[in-house]
């Protein structure tokens, strides 16, 4: 996730960013830069790839004096990770330069109508758009107010962005807009900050401002004016933080788990990074673990995991035997390494781990190995033992995952699998994907599905109400839904300690139906994809039972909607990333369940976060 800092105060900026963006260095970055308004009107900016060390050695040798700037950490989504590719962007004029965090679904059009009227850009990067369009529409309207300019750029585009805006033509001014990835205020005695979030705030003051999707907010040294992009004017009262460094890790959430669902739309767009150009549709081999010679000499995958690792490898075998064609096979770790397992050369094992430590997936993996396969490793631990162990690794970015109910490490591990989907395709002679295919317009526009998604929180909550007393709960789905399914009951179970149980809807007739009675909840997916007709039709069989049915569908559903007890609509995405949406009410379900019943969300009872051991 990337990381934002700014200041506008009396103070010097540079050691005030660069200190705010060390202690953002959690989040992962794989570049870094700051850019500082000096004292003779012009905006000096510097940036490096890599660690923030290659950064600070550049502005060691060549100062920036001034005490207004801003500062990032980017972890790489458009565009590979470089100096060019590096925030603070700047316009063609040099005089506006801004710093992003999310994904600006639009940018394409927008970049060609800017190259049409000749702007240069210089990044491959979609937040240099921003930069760009702000710095056009400033020379085509010169007198025009900045802060209104930059409202109306950004009214524009569609997507989501934490976005700073610092302009030479109006110094000592900073504009803030946010819509979808957190970012917060700190407001000081004669002088105010931001930052994406409280960790690089607290050493200078407590007095935060969490800001909300939609709001726009113009911060000098002294005064916070917060606007909706309409420029309406929004009160966004300020709150005294008593926290440590563990809350404001937290950023204002109750639990890690409420906040990493939330980090969600952020860290799936982190993920895709610069795996998959969603400009041209190209594959960077680098960053996708497996070279497409040895996918297109591979006979068979088989995949090895634990837990919600082995759900998501089950998704992954419905992505990569229907987008890849390739025979797929599915193994808990623990299982398969007490087997003589027939993997060999033309095996590729992939083993699934949020944590890179799982004892049975280093065993799998090392067994594997020593069958002579190559392997590839789902990792979000950069440095783990599974990541030093395999030949390749297809890294997922979800930032750090505290709660042991993981989260955002599953929704991102799904991601990761349905690139490996589409390029294992493209290897396997199966075509590539090229501009403006469904999959990549899918992938621009699924952050602000998990938004909306997200927003049947409140529904959620109080649907949570009518399962807090459950002593069991049947989770029902069919195709890469069954898998998510199984995700949901597991979820359930593992923080509210209620017994629940997923299973393949079209399984109902074949001993679980006779568990349906008007007491068992029964929690069903129907999006309305290739199996709708068949999972509604189980699921008549359930309400013939009397079965209590809460039924996640698909916006406007006439069917299921008809006849189910409780019907949430969950957006309609890309097939392949459908179930990456579908999970997260399920998330939020378990969590709020949870939390009724009193239970330790982020410290379930008899669970480690990782199990280093048998
Ligand atoms: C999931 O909520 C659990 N915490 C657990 O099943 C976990 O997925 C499993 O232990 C595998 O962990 P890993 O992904 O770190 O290998």
């Amino acid at each position: 996730m990337c990381g934002i800092v700014g200041y506008v105060g009396p103070r010097e900026a540079t050691p005030i960013l660069v200190d705010g963006l060390k202690r953002l260095e959690y989040r992962g970055y794989d570049s870094a830069g700051i850019a500082v308004l000096g004292e003779d009107g012009l905006v000096r900016v510097t940036r490096s790839e890599g660690k923030l060390g290659n950064l600070t050695a550049r502005i060691e040798g060549e100062p920036l004096a001034g005490r207004t700037g801003i500062g990032h950490t980017r972890w790489a989504t458009h565009g590979r990770p470089s100096e060019e590719n590096a925030h603070p962007h700047r316009d063609a004029s040099g005089r506006v330069v801004v710093i992003h965090n999310g994904i600006i679904e639009n940018f394409l059009p927008l970049k060609k109508a800017l190259l049409a009227r000749g702007v240069p850009f210089t990044s491959e990067t979609d937040s240099e758009v921003i930069a760009q369009a702000i710095g056009a529409a400033h020379s085509d309207a010169p007198d025009r107010p900045f802060g209104e300019i930059v409202r109306t750029v950004l009214s524009g585009m569609t997507g989501m962005y934490a976005v700073v805006v610092l302009s030479a033509d109006e110094p000592h001014v900073l504009y803030v807009a946010k819509n979808g990835p957190p970012i917060v205020l700190g407001l000081g005695e004669g002088e105010n900050l931001v930052a994406s979030d409280a960790t690089a705030l607290l050493p200078h003051t407590r007095d935060l401002v969490f800001l909300e999707d939609g709001d726009f907010v113009r911060l000098t040294a002294t005064t916070v004016e917060v606007t909706g992009l309409d420029g309406v004017p929004r009160s966004r009262p300020s709150r005294r933080v008593p926290w440590d460094a563990v809350a404001a890790e937290k950023g204002g959430y109750p639990h890690f788990m409420a906040k990493e669902i939330a980090e969600q739309p952020t860290v799936v767009v982190e993920t895709v990074g610069h795996k998959l150009s969603l400009e041209t549709g190209r594959f960077s081999e680098d960053a996708m673990g497996v070279s497409p010679k040895l996918l297109a000499g591979v006979d068979r995958i088989v995949i090895v995991a634990c837990g919600t690792s082995w759900h998501a490898g089950l998704v992954g075998k419905f992505l990569l035997e229907e987008v890849a064609r390739v025979p797929v096979e599915v193994d808990y770790s623990s299982e398969f390494r007490y087997r003589r397992s027939l993997v060999g050369p033309r095996t590729l094992v992939v083993g699934i781990s949020q944590s890179g430590e799982t004892a049975d997936t280093v065993a799998a993996l090392t067994d594997a190995k020593r069958s002579g396969a190559p392997t590839v490793g789902v990792v979000n631990v950069p440095g783990s033992a599974i990541a030093r162990l395999v030949d390749g690794v297809l890294a997922t970015h979800a930032g750090p995952e505290i709660g042991v109910a993981s989260t955002k490490a599953f929704t991102t591990q799904l991601v990761a699998l349905a690139l490996l989907a589409y390029y294992a395709r493209e290897a396997r002679g199966g075509g590539g994907l090229e501009p403006g295919d469904p999959f990549l317009a899918g992938l621009a526009h699924l952050p602000v599905a998990l938004q909306q998604a997200l927003a049947l929180e409140p529904k959620i909550e109080k649907l949570s109400r009518t399962l807090a007393h459950a002593r069991d709960v049947l989770f029902l789905g069919r195709g890469a839904h069954y898998p998510v399914a199984l995700e949901g009951a597991l979820k359930l179970k593992e923080i509210s300690y209620i017994h629940a149980e997923g299973y393949p809807a079209g399984e109902m007739k074949h001993g679980p139906i006779a568990l349906i009675d008007g007491e068992l909840p029964v929690v069903a997916l129907a999006p309305k994809d290739a199996l709708y007709d068949k999972v509604a039709s189980n699921l008549r069989e359930v309400k013939a039972r009397e079965g209590r049915l809460i039924a996640f569908v698909s916006p406007g559903d006439e069917d299921v909607a008809t006849f189910a007890d409780e019907v949430l609509e969950v957006p309609l995405v890309h097939p392949a990333l459908q179930p990456v949406v579908s999970v997260v009410p399920l998330q939020l379900l378990a969590y709020h369940v949870a939390r009724r019943r009193g239970c330790d969300v982020d410290q379930p009872r008899n669970l480690a976060k990782s199990v280093t051991v048998e």
